[in-house]
C-alpha cells in the first residue's frame, strides 16, 4: 500500500497529519488510529464512512454493481463454480487444485452429522418457534458439545471448528425445518452434494425414497454461492466484534445469525415474500409504492435498496435469471414473479427510487425461488445464514490470523454533566 498524507486543521490553527492508505481496489482510507491520543474522535453512526478492518476476502463496488470473492466476479462463480469450491476459495484465498478440492470435499462431507444428544436440545423449543430462533440457539449450544476445538488461540482448533460449522449448518438448518413441521429428522448422506444433501434432509421422509431434483439442487447451490459473503455487512461485523473478545467460534456464528435475522438485513427475504403476497396483484402495486415513499409510514419496499449498491445488486441479476429458469423448468407459474417484475419496473422508473439509487437487492427474488422449491418463508433467512456461515468463518479466521484488537468503539456523549445524587425514595 502506498501511503500519502493529509492534514486535519483544528480550530486553534494547529494541524494533525494523517496517513492515507490505498488498498488494491476501492476508496482510500484515512488512518485515524492516533486521533484519540490528540483528544479527538470521529463520529459515524452506522459506519457509512468507516473502514473497520483490513480484509482480502471480498470486494464490493456499489456504484458499478461489482462483487468479487477473492477477486473472482460473482457472476462467473455462480455460473461456473459450485458452493463448496467457493467455500474453499473464500477460506483459502485461491482456487483449489483437484486434489485439494477432493480433500476439502471429503472433510466437509464426513462431518455433517451432529452429536446425537443435540437432537434432544430441539425438543426444548416449541414446535411453532421461528426456525431462526432455534438455529441461533442450537448453533450457540454447539460449544457445549465440541469442547475439543474452542481455544481460538490454537490455529488447529480454529480449523476444526471452521470445518464443523461448515459441515453441520445444513444439518442444523434442515432439523429446524423438520422440527417445525413435526417430522422426524433425516440424517445427512455422504453420497450427495452439499446442496443435494440439504434438500434431502429437508424433504426426505422415512416412508419413501426421495430423489433430489437436479434443477432444484443446482438452483440451491447457486443461491448458496450468491449469499456466501458480502464484506463487512451487519452480521459479519457482529461476528468480528464477538470474535475480537476471544469468544468461541460457535458463539460468534450464533451472534452473526442473530444479527442476520433483522428485516433490514437477512430477514428481508422473508419480509419481501410476505410483502409480495400482501400486494398479491399488479394493480395493488401503486398503493405500496406510495406507502414506501411516505415518510409517515414505516413501510419500506423489502428487497429494495442497499447501503453499498447504488446500482443493480449483481446477485439480484443472477437470482432473477435463476428464478425464471426454475419456474420455467418446473412449469410453474407464480403470480408473485409477475408482481415482482412489475414492481421492479415501476420502482425503477419512479423518481423517488431513481434519485435515491434504490435497486432490487439479493433478497428481492430469492424468496420466489425458495417458495417454488416448497420452502416456507420462515426458513428463508435460515438458508441465508447457512450460506453465509462460510463468509462469517472466513472473516473470523482472517481476524485471528491478523494482529487482533478487541472491538471497542467510542461515542459522542450528550447526557447529563456530573451532578449530585439525591434519592427521591427517602421521605
Ligand atoms: C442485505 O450490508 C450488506 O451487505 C447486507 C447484505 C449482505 O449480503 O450481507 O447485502 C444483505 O441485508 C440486503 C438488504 C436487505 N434489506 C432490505 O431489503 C430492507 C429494505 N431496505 C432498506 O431497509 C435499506 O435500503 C437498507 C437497510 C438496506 C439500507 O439502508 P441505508 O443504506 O441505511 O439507507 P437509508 O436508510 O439511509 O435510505 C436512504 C434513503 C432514505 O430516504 P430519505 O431519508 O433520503 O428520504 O432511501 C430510502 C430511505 O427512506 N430507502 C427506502 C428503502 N431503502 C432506503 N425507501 C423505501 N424502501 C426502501 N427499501
Amino acid at each position: 500500500m502506498d501511503l500519502k498524507k493529509t492534514k486535519l486543521i483544528l480550530q486553534d490553527k494547529t494541524s494533525i497529519e494523517l496517513n492515507i492508505i490505498k488498498g488494491t481496489l476501492g476508496q482510500n482510507v484515512i488512518d485515524i488510529r492516533n486521533l484519540s491520543s490528540k483528544g479527538l474522535l470521529t463520529f459515524d453512526p452506522g459506519f457509512n464512512s468507516t473502514a473497520s478492518c483490513e480484509s482480502k476476502i471480498t470486494f464490493i463496488d456499489g456504484d458499478k454493481g461489482t462483487l468479487l470473492y477473492r477477486g473472482f466476479p460473482i457472476d462467473q462463480l455462480a455460473s461456473k463454480s459450485n458452493y463448496l469450491e467457493v467455500c474453499y476459495i473464500l477460506l483459502n484465498g485461491d482456487v483449489p487444485t483437484k486434489k485439494q478440492f477432493e480433500k476439502f470435499h471429503k472433510i466437509v462431507t464426513r462431518h455433517t452429522m451432529i452429536h446425537e444428544q443435540i437432537t434432544r436440545l430441539f425438543h426444548g423449543f416449541r414446535r411453532d418457534s421461528h426456525p431462526m430462533a432455534v438455529m441461533c440457539g442450537v448453533t450457540g449450544a454447539l460449544a457445549a458439545f465440541y469442547h475439543d476445538s474452542l481455544d481460538v488461540n490454537i490455529k488447529r482448533h480454529r480449523e476444526i471448528a471452521a470445518f464443523r460449522l461448515l459441515s453441520k449448518m445444513p444439518t442444523v438448518a434442515a432439523m429446524c425445518y423438520k422440527y417445525s413441521i413435526g417430522q422426524p429428522f433425516i440424517y445427512p448422506r455422504n453420497d450427495l452434494s452439499y446442496a443435494g444433501n440439504f434438500l434431502h434432509m429437508m424433504f426426505a421422509t422415512p416412508c419413501e425414497k426421495y430423489k433430489v431434483n437436479a434443477i432444484l439442487e443446482s438452483a440451491m447451490d447457486r443461491i448458496l454461492i450468491l449469499h456466501a459473503d458480502h464484506e463487512q455487512n451487519a452480521s459479519t461485523s457482529t461476528v468480528r466484534t464477538a470474535g475480537s473478545s476471544g469468544a468461541n467460534p460457535f458463539a460468534c456464528i450464533a451472534a452473526g445469525i442473530a444479527s442476520l435475522w433483522g428485516p433490514a438485513h437477512g430477514g428481508a427475504n422473508e419480509a419481501c415474500l410476505n410483502m409480495l403476497e400482501e400486494i398479491n396483484t399488479v394493480d395493488h402495486i401503486p398503493e405500496f409504492i406510495n406507502r414506501a415513499k411516505d415518510k409517515n409510514d414505516s413501510f419500506r419496499l423489502m428487497g429494495f435498496g442497499h447501503r453499498l449498491y447504488k446500482n443493480y445488486d449483481p446477485r439480484a441479476k443472477v437470482m432473477r435469471e435463476t428464478c425464471h429458469a426454475v419456474l420455467n423448468t418446473l412449469c410453474m407459474k407464480d403470480n408473485l414473479l409477475e408482481v415482482a417484475i412489475a414492481l421492479e419496473n415501476i420502482a425503477l422508473n419512479d423518481p423517488y427510487f431513481v434519485e435515491r439509487k434504490l435497486y432490487p437487492n439479493v433478497d428481492f427474488y430469492s424468496g420466489i425461488i425458495l417458495k417454488a422449491m416448497g420452502i416456507p418463508s420462515s426458513m428463508f433467512t435460515v438458508i441465508f445464514a447457512m450460506a453465509r456461515t462460510v463468509g462469517w468463518i472466513a472473516h473470523w479466521k482472517e481476524m485471528h490470523d491478523d494482529t487482533m484488537k478487541i472491538a471497542r468503539p467510542r461515542q459522542l456523549y450528550t447526557g447529563y454533566d456530573k451532578r449530585k445524587f439525591i434519592s427521591k425514595l427517602i421521605d
